[in-house]
């Protein structure tokens, strides 16, 4: 079965429904290492050895929505709630310009302080400034406010689906529509900003197939980059009681047929994995990754942000993650990515 699989992933064949079901249940097998190779290969094969940086500046811990896992959803009444100043947002992403990367992404709650007019504000001040691609995660907004972003200079944005059964999505966010989330995912799309979504894996109630499911809808949205991590449970959220319900391996392994079914996707080694194992995320970019997004929020705040507990870099500051993650690739026999790093979906097209 597996010499099958392999052979359509020679030929360039799409992997379907029945292919992806049987990579998750051989990750619970001694097979699971023959997988975890066929990832690292095809990312070898299309990506290149290069790993990407995308730095991380979380700007605003304030959130209008009550997600059932986020640590930092509105009513969680334990966080102390923070916002970076415009001037402090701008400086930070030329300190990472300075450390020696491309990209820059600015993830908040949703916060609608950063509306419209501000946000485009500070993405224009950024391009002015600086050369850095610029990724925004701000959370649902309506295409006006995209596309203003966009025309600002606004390169990609991430918003994750969460989960591709409607029914389990529609549970666990009492402020969101699983329909207008996926409009919103095509909405970038069609404005032409590169496009970033993706699930968490382990979520209560979530089946092997609702997993096969999320995996298939990341190539049905032929996203640029997709983003996915262990739902890890925090204590001061409805779903804090729940357990870890796999082990690293398995999760990994989830990112691992990921790659074999979207190759031309740019895939980061989230850093949840880093609070499941230490160096997660390094064993990630063996196991089909080729992004790295290393944490560059000023020290003072990460402890703020913590949507799950372990979060890795909480005492660490912006020039020490910059420092560690160029050691990690290094070690690990790897360049670091040279210029934006941009979609290559369209390579795909081209072949
Ligand atoms: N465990 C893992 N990932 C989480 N996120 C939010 N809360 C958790 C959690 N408890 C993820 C969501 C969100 C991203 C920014 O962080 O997938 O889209
Ligand atoms: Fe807010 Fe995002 Fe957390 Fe939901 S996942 S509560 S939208 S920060
Ligand atoms: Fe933050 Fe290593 S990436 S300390």
């Amino acid at each position: 079965m597996l010499d099958k699989i392999k052979e359509k992933i020679n030929n360039n064949a799409p992997l379907d429904k029945k292919d992806i079901l049987k990579l998750i249940a051989l990750l619970t097998t001694e097979k699971k290492q023959e997988i975890y190779n066929l990832a690292d290969n095809l990312r070898a094969k299309i990506m290149g050895d290069e790993v990407f940086i995308r730095a991380i500046i979380e700007f605003s811990n304030f959130c209008r929505k009550n997600c059932d896992y986020c640590g930092i959803r509105g009513k969680n009444k334990n966080v102390k709630r923070y916002r970076m100043t415009e001037e402090e947002i701008i400086d930070n992403c030329l300190k990472v310009e300075k450390n020696g990367f491309t990209t820059v992404v600015l993830q908040s709650g949703e916060d609608m302080y950063f509306n419209k007019e501000k946000m485009g504000y500070i993405i224009s001040e950024i391009k002015a400034k600086t050369k850095l691609a610029i990724t925004v995660s701000a959370g649902e907004r309506d295409i006006e406010t995209y596309k203003f972003w966009y025309d600002c200079g606004m390169d990609r944005y991430l918003l994750r689906f969460e989960t591709s059964n409607k029914k389990i999505f529609q549970k666990i966010h009492p402020d969101d529509d699983f329909d207008f989330r996926i409009q919103c995912i095509k909405n970038l799309k069609s404005i032409g900003v590169q496009t970033g979504s993706g699930f968490m894996i382990g979520l209560p109630e979530a089946s092997f197939e609702d997993i096969a499911d999320d995996i298939l809808l990341c190539r049905e949205l032929a996203l640029d980059m997709i983003g996915v991590g262990p739902f890890i449970p925090h204590p001061d959220t409805p779903l804090g009681v729940n357990i870890l319900k796999y082990d690293f391996d398995f999760y990994s392994g989830i990112i691992a047929i990921l790659r074999l079914v979207n190759p031309y996707s740019h895939i980061p080694a989230t850093t949840a994995f880093d609070a499941l194992q230490k160096n997660g995320r390094d064993l990630l970019l063996q196991r089909g990754a080729n992004i790295f997004m290393p944490n560059a929020t000023p020290q003072k705040y990460r402890k703020f942000y913590l949507l799950y507990p372990d979060k890795p870099c909480v005492d660490e500051g912006a020039d020490d993650c910059s420092r560690c993650v160029i050691y990690r690739i290094t070690r690990l026999g790897r360049k670091i990515g040279k210029g934006p790093g941009h979609s290559v979906l369209n390579k795909k097209n081209d072949a």
